[in-house]
This record gives structure tokens, sequence and C-alpha cells, in this order.
């Protein structure tokens, strides 16, 4: 029984064991239309609970098609109607599900909410976003570099706008798959410094930038995400798109990149906001690579955590 709660948290080799499964499941469904059994059920017989304190499109629909393609069965559960929104504990709602279902995944916001069900859950426990960090996202976009342009190891990688959650777990990464992070961002957002110390002393490059066209000079990888995330006050928002609007991927920082450098975005996307449609849309952009292969990482994820 293994939880999968971040990316500085789990063995690099299993890591990499994971996205191993990850390609290999993808391969062995080819194209076959999406509700086709896999060869291999090895959710059969399980059920997975995924519950949601904030909106999501594709890690709810990825993790309750992944589940059921292995065979399992899935309650997806939004925390304002149970117990949990009303005065429960989480230590006794983990206890409580752990009666119940076979794995739970859970998208909360304070990270202390992940990690007290993770304490007190008998069942693993899947990270699937708090404010703090993004891991399944991207453990799918680490696979999606590497179907397009091989290994990732010592590419560089350039994270622009917010250090937020999603980029705290690209730093994991880096640190994990040994390759480059320069972040480009204001300083007030600034990616959280424990994630650059993880990734520095696991012996990754990390920079901080302020200009974002030297920033993605010899880039592989050009990466963004929403100037506003689930957690973040609206209030914040004019004071937030002020600061971040030098740091819009258009198509004139993506040329100050390599020319095969590519684009990523975990989505949902603010159109004409953090990018541009040209860029979103563009031969370098694979937003939807990344977004079909959540369901595959996960796939591979669910695999580790029940070891089967
Ligand atoms: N990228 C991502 O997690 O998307 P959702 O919020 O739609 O789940
Ligand atoms: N940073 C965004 C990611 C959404 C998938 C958020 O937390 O809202």
């Amino acid at each position: 029984m293994r939880h999968f709660l971040d990316l500085h948290k789990t063995p690099a080799e299993d890591l990499r064991g994971i996205l191993d499964l990850a390609v290999r499941m993808k391969t062995a469904r080819g194209d076959q239309p999406k509700g086709t059994p896999d060869a291999e059920q090895a959710m059969a017989g399980r059920v997975m609970a995924l519950i949601f304190e904030k909106p999501s499109t594709r890690t709810r629909v990825s993790f309750d098609v992944g589940a059921r393609q292995m065979g399992g069965q899935t309650l997806v559960l939004s925390g304002g109607e149970m117990q949990l929104g009303h005065g429960e504990t989480i230590a006794d709602t983990a206890r409580v599900l752990s009666r119940f279902v076979d794995i739970v995944m859970i998208r909360t916001f304070e990270e202390t909410t992940l990690l007290e069900l993770a304490e007190h859950a008998t069942i693993p426990v899947i990270n699937g976003l708090t404010d703090a960090s993004h891991p399944c996202q991207i453990m799918a976009d680490v696979m999606t570099f590497e179907e397009h342009r091989g290994p990732i190891r010592g590419r560089k990688v350039v994270w622009v706008g917010d250090g937020n959650n999603v980029c705290a777990s690209f730093l994991h990464a880096a640190g994990q798959f040994g390759f480059d992070l320069t972040f480009t961002g204001p300083q007030s957002l600034d990616p959280d410094p424990r994630a650059i110390a993880f990734a520095r002393e696991k012996g990754a490059t990390v920079e901080i930038e302020r200009n974002p066209a030297r920033a993605v000079e010899g880039a592989d990888l050009v990466v963004t995400d929403t100037w506003l995330s689930m957690h973040d006050a609206q209030s914040a928002r004019e004071r937030r798109y002020k600061l971040l609007r030098p740091y819009q991927v258009n198509q004139n920082l993506m040329d100050a990149a390599k020319p095969d450098a590519l684009f990523m975005h975990c989505l949902p996307a603010h159109r004409s906001e953090e990018v541009t449609n040209k860029v979103m849309d563009g031969p370098n952009s694979v937003v939807f690579d990344e977004a079909e292969n959540r369901l595959h990482a996960q796939k591979a994820i669910m695999r580790w955590c029940l070891g089967v």
C-alpha cells in the first residue's frame, strides 16, 4: 500500500517505473474506443473514491475513465456534499472511507488535508491537486515531453508566470528526472523555496530570470499556467494580472526559445491572458497530448499505489 502524495516524496526510480508502465499501457490500448476494457484488468473488484473540494474536468474524467478501463468502479464525491464539508474530521473521513473503498484520490485546498487523510487512511491516497502541488499533472507532462522529444534528462524547462502549485511539482520533477528549470515571473510570485531547494539538492540547475525573453533562450520546453489559481482570492485578480501581463506566452516569446521548443499548459487555459491562441494552437503546442496523458500516467500511478 503506497500513497502518491508528491513527486519529491516518491523514489525517483519508482517515478520512472510508473512512466514506463504508463507508456506500455498506452501503447497496448492503441486507439481502441475509450470504453474498451484493458486486457489486464488490474483494478477488477476494486472501488475508487474521487473527492473534489475544487472544480475539475481533466482530473475527474481521467481518473474515472482510467479506473473503469482497468476494471475498477468509481465514486465521484464533492467535498461540500460529504460530512467532511460539515464538520466531520479528515481523520474520521479517512477511517470510514478505508472501510468502504480500496483507493482514494482527493483534490483539496490545504496540503494538510491531504496529509491528514493519508496519515489516517489504511488505503492508498493520491494527490489530485492541493494549493501546494499537482504531482499527477507533471507525471503526464514528463511523459508527453519524452513522447515528443526523447529523454527529459539534461533538458531546459522554462516556467513562465506564477510560481504556483503546478510549478512546485515541476521543480520536484526537475530534481527527480534530472532536468534544469528556469523560472521567469514577478518576484512576489516566486516558487516555493523548498521546492527550489529540493531540485538543487538533487543536482538540477534552477535559475530565476526576471526577463522572460532572456529566460527562454535555449529552452526545450516552455510552460505556463493560469494567472489566478483556484485557491487565489478573486480580490487579487487585478494586482496579479498587472504583475503577470509581461509574462504572457505569445509567439514573440516562443520565437526566443529553441525553434523546436514545446509549449505546455496543464489547462484550463485562459486564452489571450497567460497564452495566446497562436501559441496554444500552434505547431509546438502539445497541450492536448498532455491532457490525454493524464489518463495513462494516472492509471500507472493507481497500479503502483495498489501494487497490482
Ligand atoms: N489540469 C487539471 O488538473 O485540470 P482540471 O482542473 O480540469 O482537473
Ligand atoms: N494552478 C491551477 C491549476 C489548475 C489545474 C490551480 O490550482 O487552479
